[in-house]
Protein backbone atom coordinates (compact mmCIF):
# COMPACT_ATOMS: atom_id res chain seq x y z
CA UNK A 1 0.00 0.00 0.00
CA UNK A 2 1.43 3.46 -1.08
CA UNK A 3 0.76 6.19 1.20
CA UNK A 4 0.36 9.65 -1.10
CA UNK A 5 0.22 12.88 -0.80
CA UNK A 6 -1.71 15.30 -3.63
CA UNK A 7 -0.63 18.88 -4.25
CA UNK A 8 -3.17 20.33 -6.48
CA UNK A 9 -5.70 17.52 -5.48
CA UNK A 10 -8.74 19.57 -6.38
CA UNK A 11 -7.73 20.33 -9.95
CA UNK A 12 -7.45 18.63 -13.66
CA UNK A 13 -4.03 16.54 -12.50
CA UNK A 14 -5.21 16.25 -8.61
CA UNK A 15 -8.82 14.80 -9.59
CA UNK A 16 -6.93 12.28 -12.29
CA UNK A 17 -5.11 11.10 -9.62
CA UNK A 18 -7.99 10.36 -7.52
CA UNK A 19 -9.84 8.52 -10.23
CA UNK A 20 -6.85 6.06 -10.31
CA UNK A 21 -7.19 5.77 -6.48
CA UNK A 22 -10.32 5.13 -6.33
CA UNK A 23 -10.29 2.30 -9.58
CA UNK A 24 -7.40 0.63 -7.08
CA UNK A 25 -7.71 1.34 -3.45
CA UNK A 26 -6.12 -2.14 -2.07
CA UNK A 27 -2.71 0.05 -3.50
CA UNK A 28 -3.21 3.56 -2.61
CA UNK A 29 -3.79 4.98 0.78
CA UNK A 30 -4.31 9.15 0.72
CA UNK A 31 -2.33 10.61 3.68
CA UNK A 32 -2.93 14.07 2.93
CA UNK A 33 -4.27 16.74 0.32
CA UNK A 34 -3.94 20.11 -0.62
CA UNK A 35 -5.43 23.11 -2.92
CA UNK A 36 -5.79 26.47 -3.02
CA UNK A 37 -9.39 28.12 -2.71
CA UNK A 38 -11.66 25.29 -3.59
CA UNK A 39 -13.19 24.13 0.24
CA UNK A 40 -15.98 22.47 -1.47
CA UNK A 41 -14.09 20.34 -3.62
CA UNK A 42 -11.88 19.36 -0.76
CA UNK A 43 -14.56 18.93 1.92
CA UNK A 44 -16.02 16.17 -0.58
CA UNK A 45 -12.87 14.73 -1.23
CA UNK A 46 -11.87 14.55 2.63
CA UNK A 47 -14.79 12.61 2.86
CA UNK A 48 -13.96 10.43 0.62
CA UNK A 49 -10.60 9.63 0.94
CA UNK A 50 -10.35 10.04 4.93
CA UNK A 51 -6.89 11.55 4.42
CA UNK A 52 -5.14 12.50 7.93
CA UNK A 53 -3.97 16.08 6.85
CA UNK A 54 -5.15 18.43 4.01
CA UNK A 55 -4.39 22.31 3.60
CA UNK A 56 -6.01 24.70 1.75
CA UNK A 57 -3.16 28.06 0.55
CA UNK A 58 -6.18 30.73 0.94
CA UNK A 59 -6.51 31.30 4.65
CA UNK A 60 -10.32 32.55 4.47
CA UNK A 61 -11.41 29.34 2.57
CA UNK A 62 -9.25 26.94 5.01
CA UNK A 63 -11.79 28.63 7.62
CA UNK A 64 -14.55 27.77 5.86
CA UNK A 65 -13.40 24.35 5.81
CA UNK A 66 -13.23 23.94 9.32
CA UNK A 67 -16.67 25.05 9.60
CA UNK A 68 -18.13 22.72 6.69
CA UNK A 69 -16.07 19.74 8.60
CA UNK A 70 -15.55 20.07 11.92
CA UNK A 71 -17.27 16.89 13.02
CA UNK A 72 -14.27 14.65 10.50
CA UNK A 73 -11.18 13.77 12.33
CA UNK A 74 -8.44 15.60 9.86
CA UNK A 75 -6.02 18.43 10.66
CA UNK A 76 -6.70 21.28 8.53
CA UNK A 77 -3.56 23.75 8.23
CA UNK A 78 -3.89 26.49 5.80
CA UNK A 79 -1.47 29.53 4.27
CA UNK A 80 2.00 28.42 2.04
CA UNK A 81 3.59 27.50 5.44
CA UNK A 82 0.23 24.25 5.44
CA UNK A 83 0.43 23.05 2.40
CA UNK A 84 4.16 22.71 2.61
CA UNK A 85 3.79 20.75 5.78
CA UNK A 86 1.26 18.70 4.24
CA UNK A 87 3.85 17.67 1.61
CA UNK A 88 6.20 16.83 4.08
CA UNK A 89 3.98 14.70 6.26
CA UNK A 90 5.87 11.87 8.22
CA UNK A 91 3.59 8.85 6.71
CA UNK A 92 4.08 9.66 3.08
CA UNK A 93 5.66 7.84 0.79
CA UNK A 94 5.03 9.96 -2.87
CA UNK A 95 4.04 13.17 -2.83
CA UNK A 96 1.90 14.24 -6.04
CA UNK A 97 2.70 17.61 -7.06
CA UNK A 98 0.05 19.01 -9.37
CA UNK A 99 -0.19 22.87 -8.48
CA UNK A 100 -0.35 25.32 -10.67
CA UNK A 101 2.28 27.67 -11.21
CA UNK A 102 5.21 28.62 -9.17
CA UNK A 103 3.47 28.49 -6.22
CA UNK A 104 4.36 24.69 -6.46
CA UNK A 105 8.26 25.53 -6.00
CA UNK A 106 8.18 25.89 -1.59
CA UNK A 107 5.91 22.71 -1.10
CA UNK A 108 7.31 20.56 -3.92
CA UNK A 109 10.85 21.47 -2.83
CA UNK A 110 10.27 20.93 0.85
CA UNK A 111 8.73 17.25 0.18
CA UNK A 112 12.43 16.91 -2.24
CA UNK A 113 13.88 17.89 1.13
CA UNK A 114 12.29 15.74 3.59
CA UNK A 115 13.17 12.72 0.91
CA UNK A 116 9.95 11.98 -0.15
CA UNK A 117 9.40 10.58 -4.36
CA UNK A 118 7.54 13.17 -6.02
CA UNK A 119 5.30 12.56 -9.22
CA UNK A 120 6.08 15.95 -10.64
CA UNK A 121 3.30 17.64 -13.06
CA UNK A 122 4.13 20.64 -11.86
CA UNK A 123 6.59 21.98 -14.33
CA UNK A 124 6.67 25.94 -13.45
CA UNK A 125 8.84 25.07 -10.35
CA UNK A 126 11.28 23.05 -12.06
CA UNK A 127 11.46 25.92 -14.62
CA UNK A 128 12.12 28.26 -11.88
CA UNK A 129 14.61 26.05 -9.85
CA UNK A 130 15.21 23.33 -12.01
CA UNK A 131 19.15 22.59 -10.76
CA UNK A 132 18.30 23.54 -7.29
CA UNK A 133 15.41 20.98 -7.59
CA UNK A 134 17.81 17.95 -9.01
CA UNK A 135 20.69 19.04 -6.40
CA UNK A 136 18.03 18.66 -3.60
CA UNK A 137 16.98 15.54 -5.17
CA UNK A 138 20.50 13.91 -5.68
CA UNK A 139 21.03 14.51 -2.27
CA UNK A 140 18.46 12.32 -0.89
CA UNK A 141 19.29 9.83 -3.31
CA UNK A 142 15.69 10.51 -5.16
CA UNK A 143 14.90 10.49 -9.05
CA UNK A 144 11.64 12.94 -9.61
CA UNK A 145 9.16 11.17 -11.91
CA UNK A 146 7.77 13.00 -14.74
CA UNK A 147 3.94 13.12 -14.82
CA UNK A 148 3.67 15.58 -17.93
CA UNK A 149 3.05 13.25 -20.62
CA UNK A 150 5.91 14.50 -23.26
CA UNK A 151 8.59 14.00 -20.43
CA UNK A 152 6.76 10.69 -19.18
CA UNK A 153 7.10 9.50 -22.84
CA UNK A 154 11.24 10.18 -23.28
CA UNK A 155 11.31 8.55 -19.68
CA UNK A 156 9.52 6.19 -21.10
CA UNK A 157 11.60 5.70 -24.15
CA UNK A 158 15.01 6.15 -22.46
CA UNK A 159 14.63 3.21 -20.25
CA UNK A 160 16.87 0.37 -20.88
CA UNK A 161 19.19 2.64 -22.89
CA UNK A 162 22.41 4.72 -22.43
CA UNK A 163 22.11 8.37 -21.76
CA UNK A 164 25.47 8.47 -23.90
CA UNK A 165 23.70 7.41 -26.74
CA UNK A 166 21.05 10.03 -26.85
CA UNK A 167 21.37 11.98 -29.72
CA UNK A 168 18.29 14.50 -29.26
CA UNK A 169 15.17 14.65 -27.46
CA UNK A 170 11.93 15.50 -29.62
CA UNK A 171 9.05 16.66 -27.32
CA UNK A 172 5.55 16.57 -29.66
CA UNK A 173 2.86 19.67 -29.24
CA UNK A 174 -0.67 19.80 -29.88
CA UNK A 175 -0.06 23.14 -31.34
CA UNK A 176 -3.10 24.04 -29.31
CA UNK A 177 -6.53 25.31 -30.61
CA UNK A 178 -5.49 28.52 -32.39
CA UNK A 179 -2.67 26.23 -34.44
CA UNK A 180 -4.26 27.40 -38.37
CA UNK A 181 -4.81 31.04 -37.53
CA UNK A 182 -3.62 33.98 -39.12
CA UNK A 183 -1.24 35.76 -37.87
CA UNK A 184 -3.10 39.51 -38.23
CA UNK A 185 -6.38 37.55 -36.28
CA UNK A 186 -4.46 36.28 -33.46
CA UNK A 187 -4.07 39.15 -31.46
CA UNK A 188 -7.98 39.51 -30.54
CA UNK A 189 -8.73 36.26 -29.92
CA UNK A 190 -11.36 36.22 -26.90
CA UNK A 191 -9.92 33.37 -24.02
CA UNK A 192 -13.33 30.80 -24.58
CA UNK A 193 -11.55 30.30 -28.21
CA UNK A 194 -7.93 29.87 -26.92
CA UNK A 195 -9.67 27.71 -23.87
CA UNK A 196 -10.90 24.96 -26.31
CA UNK A 197 -8.00 22.45 -26.53
CA UNK A 198 -8.58 20.16 -29.61
CA UNK A 199 -7.35 17.22 -27.37
CA UNK A 200 -6.62 17.97 -23.63
CA UNK A 201 -8.95 18.89 -21.08
CA UNK A 202 -6.95 20.76 -18.28
CA UNK A 203 -6.91 23.49 -16.08
CA UNK A 204 -7.09 27.07 -17.83
CA UNK A 205 -3.61 28.35 -17.14
CA UNK A 206 -2.05 25.64 -19.24
CA UNK A 207 -4.62 25.50 -21.94
CA UNK A 208 -3.74 29.45 -22.51
CA UNK A 209 0.10 27.94 -22.10
CA UNK A 210 -0.71 25.89 -24.92
CA UNK A 211 -2.86 27.93 -27.01
CA UNK A 212 0.06 30.56 -26.90
CA UNK A 213 3.05 27.76 -27.19
CA UNK A 214 4.31 28.70 -23.78
CA UNK A 215 3.93 25.53 -22.89
CA UNK A 216 6.32 24.12 -25.39
CA UNK A 217 8.82 26.49 -23.92
CA UNK A 218 8.10 25.57 -19.95
CA UNK A 219 8.53 21.83 -21.32
CA UNK A 220 11.86 22.18 -22.72
CA UNK A 221 13.37 24.23 -19.93
CA UNK A 222 11.41 21.39 -17.74
CA UNK A 223 13.32 18.30 -19.50
CA UNK A 224 16.80 20.22 -19.71
CA UNK A 225 16.62 19.85 -15.74
CA UNK A 226 14.78 16.29 -16.07
CA UNK A 227 16.92 14.71 -18.33
CA UNK A 228 19.92 16.64 -17.71
CA UNK A 229 20.55 17.72 -21.68
CA UNK A 230 21.64 20.68 -23.15
CA UNK A 231 18.96 22.62 -24.89
CA UNK A 232 20.34 22.27 -27.96
CA UNK A 233 19.65 18.79 -27.85
CA UNK A 234 16.03 18.92 -27.47
CA UNK A 235 13.63 19.59 -30.28
CA UNK A 236 9.92 20.32 -30.59
CA UNK A 237 7.76 18.80 -33.22
CA UNK A 238 3.86 19.73 -33.98
CA UNK A 239 2.06 17.20 -33.94
CA UNK A 240 -1.85 17.55 -33.92
CA UNK A 241 -3.27 14.03 -33.13
CA UNK A 242 -1.56 14.20 -29.66
CA UNK A 243 -0.75 10.04 -29.81
CA UNK A 244 3.11 10.52 -30.20
CA UNK A 245 4.00 12.05 -26.47
CA UNK A 246 7.60 12.39 -27.25
CA UNK A 247 10.28 10.89 -29.01
CA UNK A 248 14.60 9.86 -28.37
CA UNK A 249 16.95 9.90 -31.09
CA UNK A 250 20.16 7.80 -30.79
CA UNK A 251 23.35 7.92 -32.07
CA UNK A 252 22.72 5.04 -34.75
CA UNK A 253 20.12 7.29 -35.84
CA UNK A 254 17.56 4.72 -34.40
CA UNK A 255 14.21 7.10 -32.65
CA UNK A 256 12.36 5.51 -30.01
CA UNK A 257 8.91 6.70 -29.26
CA UNK A 258 6.06 6.23 -27.09
CA UNK A 259 2.05 6.78 -28.42
CA UNK A 260 -0.98 6.15 -26.64
CA UNK A 261 -4.73 7.88 -26.69
CA UNK A 262 -4.37 11.34 -24.90
CA UNK A 263 -5.36 10.71 -21.18
CA UNK A 264 -3.31 11.94 -18.46
CA UNK A 265 -4.43 8.67 -16.05
CA UNK A 266 -1.01 7.16 -18.49
CA UNK A 267 1.08 9.04 -17.30
CA UNK A 268 0.36 9.98 -13.99
CA UNK A 269 -0.26 5.90 -13.25
CA UNK A 270 3.44 5.46 -14.51
CA UNK A 271 4.51 7.60 -12.22
CA UNK A 272 2.81 6.41 -9.64
CA UNK A 273 3.67 2.39 -9.70
CA UNK A 274 6.75 2.77 -11.72
CA UNK A 275 8.51 0.60 -13.15
CA UNK A 276 5.43 -1.14 -12.90
CA UNK A 277 2.26 -0.87 -15.21
CA UNK A 278 -1.41 -0.58 -14.00
CA UNK A 279 -4.33 -2.11 -15.85
CA UNK A 280 -6.12 1.28 -16.01
CA UNK A 281 -8.47 -0.54 -18.71
CA UNK A 282 -8.84 2.49 -21.32
CA UNK A 283 -9.51 2.01 -24.93
CA UNK A 284 -6.60 0.39 -27.29
CA UNK A 285 -5.12 2.50 -29.21
CA UNK A 286 -5.97 2.26 -33.12
CA UNK A 287 -4.08 3.34 -35.80
CA UNK A 288 -5.79 1.78 -38.24
CA UNK A 289 -8.51 3.77 -37.31
CA UNK A 290 -6.28 7.23 -36.75
CA UNK A 291 -5.22 6.34 -40.29
CA UNK A 292 -2.13 8.62 -40.41
CA UNK A 293 -0.48 11.02 -37.97
CA UNK A 294 1.10 14.53 -39.04
CA UNK A 295 4.24 16.50 -37.77
CA UNK A 296 5.22 19.84 -38.50
CA UNK A 297 7.79 22.48 -37.79
CA UNK A 298 6.77 24.96 -34.94
CA UNK A 299 6.08 28.41 -36.96
CA UNK A 300 8.32 30.50 -34.39
CA UNK A 301 6.93 34.09 -35.89
CA UNK A 302 3.33 33.38 -34.83
CA UNK A 303 4.26 31.78 -31.22
CA UNK A 304 7.06 33.62 -30.36
CA UNK A 305 6.68 32.04 -26.60
CA UNK A 306 8.20 28.63 -27.36
CA UNK A 307 11.19 30.58 -28.33
CA UNK A 308 10.99 32.36 -25.15
CA UNK A 309 11.94 29.22 -23.02
CA UNK A 310 15.24 28.30 -25.18
CA UNK A 311 16.20 31.82 -24.97
CA UNK A 312 15.64 31.89 -21.15
CA UNK A 313 18.18 28.39 -20.70
CA UNK A 314 20.88 30.23 -23.16
CA UNK A 315 20.68 32.81 -20.22
CA UNK A 316 20.61 30.94 -17.69
CA UNK A 317 19.99 31.81 -13.64
CA UNK A 318 17.09 33.83 -12.81
CA UNK A 319 15.46 34.02 -16.61
CA UNK A 320 13.65 31.28 -16.53
CA UNK A 321 11.65 31.65 -13.51
CA UNK A 322 11.45 35.53 -14.67
CA UNK A 323 9.82 34.42 -17.78
CA UNK A 324 7.41 31.99 -15.99
CA UNK A 325 6.54 34.71 -13.49
CA UNK A 326 5.73 37.18 -16.27
CA UNK A 327 3.72 34.57 -18.32
CA UNK A 328 1.95 33.84 -14.67
CA UNK A 329 0.69 37.36 -14.58
CA UNK A 330 0.15 37.95 -18.50
CA UNK A 331 -2.10 34.53 -18.28
CA UNK A 332 -4.48 35.56 -15.58
CA UNK A 333 -4.95 39.33 -16.63
CA UNK A 334 -5.56 37.96 -20.59
CA UNK A 335 -8.16 35.62 -19.02
CA UNK A 336 -9.91 38.30 -16.97
CA UNK A 337 -9.89 39.92 -20.50
CA UNK A 338 -7.47 42.88 -18.80
CA UNK A 339 -5.47 42.24 -22.40
CA UNK A 340 -5.19 40.54 -25.96
CA UNK A 341 -3.93 36.91 -26.66
CA UNK A 342 -0.70 38.73 -28.39
CA UNK A 343 -0.33 40.87 -25.97
CA UNK A 344 1.03 38.25 -23.77
CA UNK A 345 4.15 37.30 -25.55
CA UNK A 346 4.83 41.25 -25.50
CA UNK A 347 4.17 40.80 -21.29
CA UNK A 348 6.88 38.25 -21.10
CA UNK A 349 9.49 39.88 -24.08
CA UNK A 350 9.63 43.10 -22.64
CA UNK A 351 10.12 41.47 -18.65
CA UNK A 352 12.72 39.32 -19.54
CA UNK A 353 14.58 41.90 -21.92
CA UNK A 354 14.46 44.37 -18.62
CA UNK A 355 15.92 41.81 -16.50
CA UNK A 356 19.38 41.31 -14.85
CA UNK A 357 19.61 37.42 -14.49
CA UNK A 358 21.35 36.04 -11.16
CA UNK A 359 22.41 32.49 -10.27
CA UNK A 360 19.87 30.51 -8.53
CA UNK A 361 22.04 29.16 -5.63
CA UNK A 362 19.24 29.20 -3.21
CA UNK A 363 15.31 28.96 -2.97
CA UNK A 364 15.33 33.24 -2.15
CA UNK A 365 17.27 33.49 -5.28
CA UNK A 366 13.91 32.04 -7.52
CA UNK A 367 11.89 33.75 -5.19
CA UNK A 368 13.29 36.89 -5.43
CA UNK A 369 13.59 36.48 -9.45
CA UNK A 370 10.01 35.65 -9.05
CA UNK A 371 8.40 38.56 -7.03
CA UNK A 372 10.50 41.10 -9.21
CA UNK A 373 8.92 39.87 -12.49
CA UNK A 374 5.35 39.54 -11.14
CA UNK A 375 5.25 43.15 -10.30
CA UNK A 376 7.49 44.36 -13.58
CA UNK A 377 4.93 42.56 -15.93
CA UNK A 378 1.77 43.82 -13.26
CA UNK A 379 3.29 46.88 -14.00
CA UNK A 380 2.96 45.88 -17.90
CA UNK A 381 -0.33 44.63 -17.73
CA UNK A 382 -1.72 47.80 -16.21
CA UNK A 383 -0.43 49.80 -19.05
CA UNK A 384 -1.70 47.86 -21.43
CA UNK A 385 -5.26 47.13 -20.03
CA UNK A 386 -8.21 47.51 -21.73
N1 LIG B 1 -4.02 19.19 -16.67
C1 LIG B 1 -3.18 18.46 -17.35
O1 LIG B 1 -3.58 17.59 -18.12
C2 LIG B 1 -1.70 18.68 -17.20
C3 LIG B 1 -0.82 17.97 -18.04
C4 LIG B 1 0.53 18.13 -17.84
C5 LIG B 1 1.03 18.98 -16.87
N2 LIG B 1 0.16 19.69 -16.10
C6 LIG B 1 0.69 20.60 -15.10
O2 LIG B 1 0.17 20.23 -13.83
C7 LIG B 1 -0.06 21.37 -13.01
C8 LIG B 1 -1.53 21.39 -12.61
O3 LIG B 1 -2.31 21.58 -13.77
P1 LIG B 1 -3.89 21.42 -13.76
O4 LIG B 1 -4.31 21.51 -15.17
O5 LIG B 1 -4.26 20.23 -12.94
O6 LIG B 1 -4.30 22.77 -12.99
P2 LIG B 1 -5.72 23.14 -12.34
O7 LIG B 1 -6.77 22.24 -12.86
O8 LIG B 1 -5.86 24.59 -12.48
O9 LIG B 1 -5.48 22.76 -10.79
C9 LIG B 1 -4.54 23.43 -10.02
C10 LIG B 1 -4.52 22.94 -8.60
O10 LIG B 1 -3.62 23.79 -7.85
C11 LIG B 1 -4.33 24.41 -6.75
N3 LIG B 1 -3.80 25.75 -6.57
C12 LIG B 1 -3.96 26.83 -7.39
N4 LIG B 1 -3.30 27.89 -6.89
C13 LIG B 1 -2.73 27.48 -5.74
C14 LIG B 1 -1.92 28.13 -4.76
N5 LIG B 1 -1.58 29.42 -4.86
N6 LIG B 1 -1.49 27.40 -3.71
C15 LIG B 1 -1.83 26.10 -3.55
N7 LIG B 1 -2.60 25.43 -4.46
C16 LIG B 1 -3.03 26.11 -5.53
C17 LIG B 1 -5.77 24.42 -7.20
O11 LIG B 1 -6.64 24.57 -6.09
P3 LIG B 1 -8.12 25.26 -6.26
O12 LIG B 1 -8.95 24.24 -6.97
O13 LIG B 1 -8.53 25.52 -4.89
O14 LIG B 1 -7.91 26.50 -7.08
C18 LIG B 1 -5.87 23.06 -7.88
O15 LIG B 1 -5.96 22.05 -6.90
C19 LIG B 1 0.36 22.58 -13.85
O16 LIG B 1 1.68 22.93 -13.54
C20 LIG B 1 0.29 22.06 -15.28
O17 LIG B 1 1.20 22.72 -16.14
C21 LIG B 1 -1.18 19.56 -16.24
Amino acid sequence: MKKIVILGSTGSIGTNTLDIVTKFPEQFQVVGLTAGTNDEKLAEQLRLFKPAVVALSDEPAATRLRARCGNIPVDILSGVDGVAQVAQWPEADLVISAIVGGAGLVPTLAAIRAGKKVALANKEPMVMAGQLMQDEARKQGLRIFPVDSEHSAIFQSLEGHRREDVRRLILTASGGPLWDLPKEQMQDVKPERALQHPNWKMGAKITIDSATLMNKGLEVVEARWLFDIPSQQIDVLIHRESIVHSLVEYVDGSVIAQLGLPDMRTPISYALKYPERMPLELPSLDLADIGKLTFHRPDHERFPCLGFGYEALRIGGTMPATMNAANEVAVAAYLQEGIRFSDIAEVIRTTMETHTPRDVRTLEDALDADRWAREKAGTLVHALAR
